[in-house]
């Protein structure tokens, strides 16, 4: 298939090249058009005639959305729409990725697919309006909503990741305090990506959930990150009380993956595994990095 993946120097991004590299891939980066530019954005994609547009790009730097709403909207919901209509003139399928921050975090059990969504956040509900718009007017779509993404390439809009942040505060023997009142599901990039082929595959079509298994605190998580790699580090828990941060993030936000389970496809790691395989994984994505550079 042709696939058009927007945002593709992202950390999900990279690691869908290599995951889609068995089809036709167009990979295209803010450097080919912003989002927002609605005409460039329909001549460069349809010029493509894709099978697939896959969306990954978001302005999700949740905090700064609360003083800049427009510019979330801007991207999270306009940009969409647009796409949504260039999609739906060329007959293809969007792909668009949403998060678990659509939830408002009060269950104690995993949100599936029919769960209600009451975002807190200008983040959240900017992500569930797009999501919205593609769901009830893209004709072909895959909406995939994930969470806690950690990858090689590092957040690009977040700058790097949760676990490379870890791992070099304790390298330089800081006191690393993780809030442990927020429960979620830490999910790999490579992981989700590759699910993400296993999907793109079938055109089970619809809204899907596709986290790692199981969920734990971001505490429990740098725990987990110091304990597979055996780094020692100076961690003790604390409360997202202490810090008042402009968004509220939902205290649990674990996702069930019902949909993929229910057809079958799950193929999601427990959060653990997939971070074992990940921290596996560094030495030879290291040696490729140093090869190309
Ligand atoms: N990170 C998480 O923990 C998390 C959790 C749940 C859901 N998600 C969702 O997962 C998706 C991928 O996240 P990610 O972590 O891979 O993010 P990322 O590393 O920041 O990648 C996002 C990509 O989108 C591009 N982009 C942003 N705004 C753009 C614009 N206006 N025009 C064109 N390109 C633009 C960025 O380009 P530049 O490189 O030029 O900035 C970047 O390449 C997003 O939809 C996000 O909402 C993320």
């Amino acid at each position: 298939m042709r696939i058009a993946l927007l945002g593709s120097n992202g950390q999900l991004g990279r690691d869908l090249q290599t995951q889609l590299a068995d089809h036709e891939l167009f990979p295209l980066t803010r450097q080919e058009f912003d989002v927002t530019d609605h005409d460039r954005a329909r001549s460069v994609i349809s010029a493509l005639k894709p099978d697939i547009v896959l969306n990954t790009t978001a302005y999700h730097r949740v905090d700064d959305c609360e003083s800049q709403p427009e510019l979330a909207y801007n991207v999270n919901v306009l940009a969409v729409l647009n796409l949504v209509r260039i999609a739906n003139d060329l007959d293809a399928a969007l792909v668009h990725i949403s998060t678990d921050y659509v939830f408002d975090g009060k269950s104690s059990t995993p949100y599936s697919e029919d769960s209600v969504a009451l975002p807190l956040s200008i983040y959240g509900n900017s992500k569930l309006a797009g999501e919205l718009i593609v769901r009830t007017t893209a004709r072909k779509h895959f909406v995939i909503r994930t969470c806690g993404l950690y990858g090689h390439a590092g957040s690009r809009g977040k700058g790097g990741n949760f676990v490379e942040t870890m791992l070099s505060k304790a390298r330089n023997g800081d006191s690393i305090r993780v809030v442990n009142d927020q429960t979620v599901t830490p999910t790999s990039t490579f992981e989700l990506a590759s699910q993400m082929a296993v999907l793109l595959k079938t055109t089970n079509y619809g809204l899907f959930h596709m986290t790692g298994e199981g969920g734990c605190s971001w505490y429990e998580f740098a725990a987990a990150i110091f304990e597979l790699e055996g780094v020692a580090a100076n961690l003790a828990p604390t409360s997202s009380d202490l810090y008042k941060s402009p968004a509220i993030r939902p205290r649990y936000s674990v996702l069930e993956n019902a949909r993929l389970k229910h057809l079958g496809l799950n193929r999601m790691l427990h959060w653990r595994d997939g971070l074992a395989e990940y921290l596996k994984s560094k030495t030879s994505f290291a040696n490729l990095a140093n090869r190309e550079g």
